[in-house]
């Protein structure tokens, strides 16, 4: 009680205190070094009583501080001291934006994005800021309708109220935003919007606008007034929405040739691409990517002299690769990936020479280069003279012929990938020399290339991913690996290796995430693992390993251990908790697996225990894991066929040929195994007929 009065008592001195300043200075609180608006510090104070501050990022705010020009997020005008701008943008705030703020008369800027407010609506209000030149609201949870009265604010230059759950039927309040450069209104519902293009016409200063993900179609342009389109647009962002025809955009983008950067990608639309593409002569972004486009790719691209960046990649574009994008001197991004573009890829070179291949491309600025997934063939390109090649990757083509040592000049290139190709011949250090950024080498299922390497060559590159299978590495394992201590991902399989591991590449693999070593004949006794705590997915299948299981860590993932020597138990695997595949087949095992030994392989879908000398019965355990495959042909397995069985209700594959199971088959597996494929109880001592259900 006495507490309580105090605190009251206070409180009110408090404010005593309060009206004292306010009557002493009548506006601002100067005379006390203070700046700040009294007015405006009361309306700031408010708004921050509406909201829940969950990390007291606005602890600034209050009592102790009197000069509210001095809080966290708000700017004063340097001469009158009035609040110009509010930026809490990331605060995680909560709760209700107060109406208070309409006391701050010569508002300009306004952040609140990357806040919380709970799926309500854009207050009202916001509309009514008139002197607000910035607002940014993106990514703050708000929901609803667009209030209209933004469009009153005939100052603003930017409006982002992307991110949000918000939907409009009718933009026409848009154009009284006569001031506004910068519209973004992505992930907004504006499915019934069909007036948005009329409504930016009128939008005399608009120069960007960007509507990711808003479910726009192009049957809502094919109404555009053409006339006098795209007043003063350089920018259009559309990517994420349901556009479907090329011709009625482009008839928009043709009605000014200043675009600089268009983005239609991830829509649906079909046909090739029009010649008149090459009439915007000031692109220099072009993103076309992921839609339904076939046909060539149009020379008229050849002449948009400024594009620095484009990228049609995902598409069904054919023929080959147009040589008029020769010209294009200035572009650095090139993504042609996923298309059927066949013939060869010509070298780019300074140089112009006769023939078409050599040399009269002028990519010289190329920094990334994607043409995987296409059917281009002949010689790999000879990229030396692309100086500023950060990323390459020419995977999955018909790439043939030997290697240029000249790839080995690329100093800047950070992922390298050649893999699925038809190279051939010798890859040496030549070949990795100057490559001393290089972060991903994959040279894999190209099975005619040789990787001869010296053992005692020191890479000038940390890798983190390397790709070498389905080449010629063996037959001793790489030596040059020997100071890779920073790779998560190594594939080397099928790699022709005939040696063993030697201890240095366990230490290597700290960092490793993917292990794949399958299919050579490295042989030995494997070291305890288990400190590899950052290993998911290891195959050591198809070798020679023998001696016991490998002590590994309990996080794994996949473990595929076939077809090798190993021999012992198998407890170590059974506290697993996140184990998805363990394929132990086609060992030397002979020992009884215990009864509860699945009880914590709850995530289980693939075991392989197949062609070992296993013996004892199915454990009942075995019913409490989601299992979609399971492998137990030609072990030693006895006894009845588990009821437990029938919980494993995902199975699919169920192999339990050649084993000494007996008894009835049991009537069930047609009925409580929906969805099985594959039954296998060959070679047992059951009886009795199949179900009928089956
Ligand atoms: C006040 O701000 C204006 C720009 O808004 C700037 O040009 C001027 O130099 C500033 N004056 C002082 C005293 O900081
Ligand atoms: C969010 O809004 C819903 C109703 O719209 C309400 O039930 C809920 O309590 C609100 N949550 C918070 C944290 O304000
Ligand atoms: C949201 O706005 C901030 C500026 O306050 C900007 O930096 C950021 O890029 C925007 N976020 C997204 C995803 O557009
Ligand atoms: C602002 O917009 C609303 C419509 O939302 C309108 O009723 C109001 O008159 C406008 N106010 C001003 C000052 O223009
Ligand atoms: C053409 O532009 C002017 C000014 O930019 C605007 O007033 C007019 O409404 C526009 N016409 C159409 C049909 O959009
Ligand atoms: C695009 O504009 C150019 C002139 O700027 C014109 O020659 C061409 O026919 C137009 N193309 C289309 C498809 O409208
Ligand atoms: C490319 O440039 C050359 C001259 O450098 C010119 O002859 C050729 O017509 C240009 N091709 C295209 C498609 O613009
Ligand atoms: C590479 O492929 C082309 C056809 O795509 C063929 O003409 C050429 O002989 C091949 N070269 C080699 C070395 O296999
Ligand atoms: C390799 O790099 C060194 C410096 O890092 C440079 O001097 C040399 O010219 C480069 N060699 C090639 C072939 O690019
Ligand atoms: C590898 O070389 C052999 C013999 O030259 C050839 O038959 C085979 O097609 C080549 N394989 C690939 C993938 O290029
Ligand atoms: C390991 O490599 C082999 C052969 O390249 C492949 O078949 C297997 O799927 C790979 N294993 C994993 C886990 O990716
Ligand atoms: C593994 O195999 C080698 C022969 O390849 C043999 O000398 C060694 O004793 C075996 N080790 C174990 C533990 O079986």
């Amino acid at each position: 009680m006495i507490i309580k009065v105090l605190i009251c008592l206070k409180v009110s001195l408090y404010m005593i205190l309060l009206s004292i300043h306010i009557i002493g200075a009548y506006s601002s609180f100067e005379k006390d070094g203070v700046k700040c608006r009294k007015t405006e510090m009361l309306a700031l104070l408010q708004f921050k009583a509406k909201l829940i501050d969950d990390f007291g990022q606005l602890s600034t705010w209050g009592h102790e501080e009197k000069d509210c020009c001095k809080w966290e997020g708000v700017l004063c005008h340097n001469r009158t001291n009035q609040v110009v701008a509010l930026d809490l943008h990331g605060l995680g705030l909560r709760g209700k934006v107060s109406s208070s703020l309409l006391e701050l008369a010569n508002l300009n800027y306004l952040d609140l994005g990357f806040n919380d407010f709970n799926e309500s609506q854009i207050p009202e209000f916001v509309g009514f800021l008139g002197k607000l030149q910035h607002l940014n609201l993106n990514f703050s949870n708000f929901g609803g309708l667009i209030p209209r009265s933004l469009g009153n604010l005939s100052n603003l230059r930017f409006l982002d109220l992307s991110g949000n759950w918000i939907l409009d039927t009718n933009l026409d309040w848009l154009s009284g935003l006569q001031s506004l450069e910068y519209l973004d209104l992505s992930t907004a519902n504006l499915h019934k919007a069909t007036t948005w293009p009329q409504a930016i016409n009128k939008m005399a200063a608009l120069k960007e606008i960007h509507l990711q993900s808003c479910e726009l179609s192009t049957n809502m342009l094919n109404s555009l007034p053409l006339a006098n389109a795209s007043n003063s647009l350089v920018v259009l962002d559309l990517p994420g929405n349901a556009l479907r025809d090329i011709l009625i955009l482009l008839r928009f983008l043709n009605t000014s040739s200043r675009w600089r950067h268009v983005d239609l990608s991830f829509n649906i639309l079909q046909g090739e691409i029009p010649n008149a593409f090459g009439n915007l002569m000031s692109l220099s972004y072009l993103d076309l990517s992921r839609n339904h486009l076939v046909g060539r790719i149009p020379d008229a691209l050849g002449s948009v002299t400024s594009l620095s960046h484009l990228d049609l990649s995902n598409n069904d574009l054919s023929g080959e690769f147009p040589y008029a994008l020769g010209n294009l001197t200035r572009l650095s991004h090139l993504d042609l990936s996923n298309n059927q573009l066949q013939g060869e890829f010509p070298r780019p070179s300074s140089q112009l020479k006769e023939s078409r291949i050599e040399g009269n491309l002028k990519l010289l600025d190329l920094e990334v280069l994607d043409l995987s997934m296409n059917k281009f063939s002949g010689r790999a390109p000879d990229l030396s003279a692309c100086s500023s090649l950060r990323w390459l990757s020419l995977y999955d083509n018909m790439f043939n012929g030997t290697l240029a040592e000249s790839i080995g000049y690329l100093s800047d290139i950070k992922h390298l990938d050649l893999g699925s190709n038809h190279l051939e011949g010798l890859i040496s250090e030549a070949h990795l020399l100057n490559l001393s950024k290089l972060l991903v080498l994959d040279w894999s299922f190209n099975t005619n290339l040789t990787v001869r390497i010296g053992s005692f060559w020191d890479p000038p590159f940390q890798l983190s991913r390397l790709m070498l299978a389905h080449c010629k590495l063996g037959p001793y394992f790489p030596k040059w690996l020997q100071n890779q201590k920073q790779v998560e991902f190594v594939d080397i399989s099928s790699a022709e290796i005939s040696d063993t591991i030697p201890h240095w590449f366990w230490d290597n693999v700290q960092m490793c995430e993917h292990l794949n070593m399958s299919h050579n004949q490295i042989y030995g006794v494997l070291p305890d693992l288990s400190s590899k705590l950052n290993l998911l997915t290891i195959d050591l299948s198809f070798n020679e390993f023998n001696g016991s299981l490998p002590l590994l860590p309990q996080n794994m993932n996949n473990i595929y251990l076939s077809g090798n020597k190993f021999s012992g138990t198998i407890i170590n695997f059974f506290n697993f908790k996140r184990l998805f595949a363990l394929d132990l087949s086609n060992n030397l095992f002979s020992v009884e697996i215990s009864q509860d030994c699945f009880m914590k392989l709850m995530r289980l879908f693939y075991l392989n225990l197949a062609n070992n000398n296993f013996f004892g019965e199915i454990p009942n355990s075995i019913g409490f894991c989601s299992l979609y495959s399971l492998h137990l042909e030609n072990n030693s397995f006895t006894g009845y066929l588990s009821r437990l069985l029938k919980n494993c209700s995902n199975l699919i594959i169920l192999d339990l040929g050649g084993n000494k199971f007996t008894g009835k088959i049991p009537s069930w597996l047609g009925d409580s195994i929906p969805e099985l494929g594959v039954l296998s109880l060959k070679s047992n001592k059951l009886y009795g007929v199949l179900p009928s259900s089956l």
